[in-house]
């Protein structure tokens, strides 16, 4: 086991109307609130009426900054910054799925200061205060409503990239999962591949820790049980709830409990996806993981053998792969390049923009070389 550090604190609050809370929580920090959400879809689920009115009951200032859109981008948070600085606002309030908590996060730490939020991803700048989150949650997925990342792409460089802070913790979470129920099946199958994608991100990490390892068996088990349940009864509340708990705990830091650090190579190389084919992120990694574990077949057979008894209760690592594919696609989530219509004509451009943007994991790093074979394996025939 490696020397750790836990700390999370954010304030988790999970339940039906769990909104009706919202008010006081929100008086506690301050009365000028930046909502921040993204299309129309907090309008149809009933969220954006409910936290409206919650505002309105504490006398709140209320500024939006609306239009985040998935795969959210850099342009944005500086736009909503130059609005949090001039209304000079007490909090901010996120109203939506991890794009906009994201954007919420990078505004936080850009209000403070006179630069764009990019510099504290490119590494340039480090954050040394924020302005305080709270987060109305309405899809399940990134695990970003208790956790310090935020993931946001420029768009003039291309690149997709992450920040971590703890002024990114939100104060509060609420969620509610009824706000859930009209999340698409598309994005509905992408969140749960997310999830898995997390708690393997933890897996292959460094050092070894039994907690952590069964903390991820579990964790995938619940997707392994109700997403393929949730796929075929989406209105069902209980399924949202199992699953929306699940996500949160796949990247609070529960997985990666007595381990130095996650592994993250899959997310980066889906991250050039996402920002070359506006892929949408949980799709991006169903796509990825199966070819990535295929590619550290060589060095990390035994680990994954591990991974496939505890899952699948098959201990051959191909095989094993073979049926995590397998559940990928139960939840509708795509598990090649094909499956999203992109080309093999698109190839060299993948490859060039994995080596541009030095893809590559923490711990099983990438050279160069190695992404011509991990891209064929995308496009592989099944
Ligand atoms: O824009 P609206 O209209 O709200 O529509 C959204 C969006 O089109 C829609 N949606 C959200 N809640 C809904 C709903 N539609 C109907 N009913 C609802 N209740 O869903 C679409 C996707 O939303 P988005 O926020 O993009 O999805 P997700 O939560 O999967 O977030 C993905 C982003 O989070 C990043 C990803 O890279 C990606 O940019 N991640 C953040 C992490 C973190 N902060 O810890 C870790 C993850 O690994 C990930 O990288
Ligand atoms: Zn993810």
């Amino acid at each position: 086991m490696e020397n750790f550090t836990a700390y999370n604190p954010v304030k988790l609050r999970l339940g039906k109307d769990i909104v009706h809370e919202l008010g006081k929580s929100v008086q506690k920090i301050g009365k000028k609130v930046l909502l921040i959400y993204g299309g129309g879809s907090v309008k149809k689920n009933g969220s954006y009426d409910d936290v409206m009115g919650q505002l309105k009951s504490i006398g709140a200032e209320v500024y939006e900054y609306t239009g985040i859109q998935s795969n959210p981008l850099i342009t944005d948070v500086d736009k909503a910054a130059e609005l949090g600085r001039e209304k000079n606002v007490d909090l901010l309030l996120a109203l939506g799925g991890g794009s906009v908590l994201d954007t919420a996060k990078v505004t936080a730490l850009t209000i403070p200061v006179d630069h764009s939020g990019w510099k504290f991803i490119s590494g340039e700048a480090v954050a040394k205060k924020g302005i305080p989150i709270i987060s109305v949650l309405t899809l399940a997925a990134t695990g970003s409503e208790m956790n310090m990342f935020a993931v946001v792409q420029n768009p003039e460089t291309k690149e997709k990239k992450s920040v971590w802070s703890p002024h990114c913790f939100p104060k509060e979470s609420f969620m509610d999962p009824k706000y859930t129920l009209t999340v698409p099946k598309n994005y509905t199958g992408y969140g749960i591949t997310d999830l898995v994608a997390h708690s393997l991100e933890a897996y292959f990490g460094k050092g070894g820790s039994s907690l952590a390892d069964r903390f991820v068996y579990s964790i995938i088990a619940e997707a392994q049980e109700y997403g393929p349940q949730l796929m075929n009864d989406p209105d069902n509340y209980d399924l949202r709830a199992k699953i929306m708990l699940a996500a949160t705990y796949a990247l609070n830091g529960t997985t990666i409990i007595g381990k130095a650090v996650g592994d993250w190579g899959v997310h980066a190389i889906g991250h050039v996806l996402s920002v070359l084919y506006d892929v949408p992120h949980g799709a991006s990694l169903s796509i990825v993981y199966p070819a990535w574990l295929k590619f550290q077949m060589h060095k990390l057979e035994d680990r994954i053998s591990e991974l496939g008894e505890n899952l699948f209760n098959e201990p051959d690592a191909e095989k094993s792969i073979a049926m995590l594919e397998s559940f990928f696609e139960s939840v509708e989530s795509p598990v090649r390049l094909q499956d999203l219509n992109i080309g093999e004509d698109k190839r060299q451009e993948i490859i060039e923009h994995l080596v541009r943007n030095k893809a590559t994991g923490n711990v099983h790093k990438l050279k160069d070389e190695d992404y011509e074979a991990i891209v064929d394996l995308m496009y592989a025939a099944r």
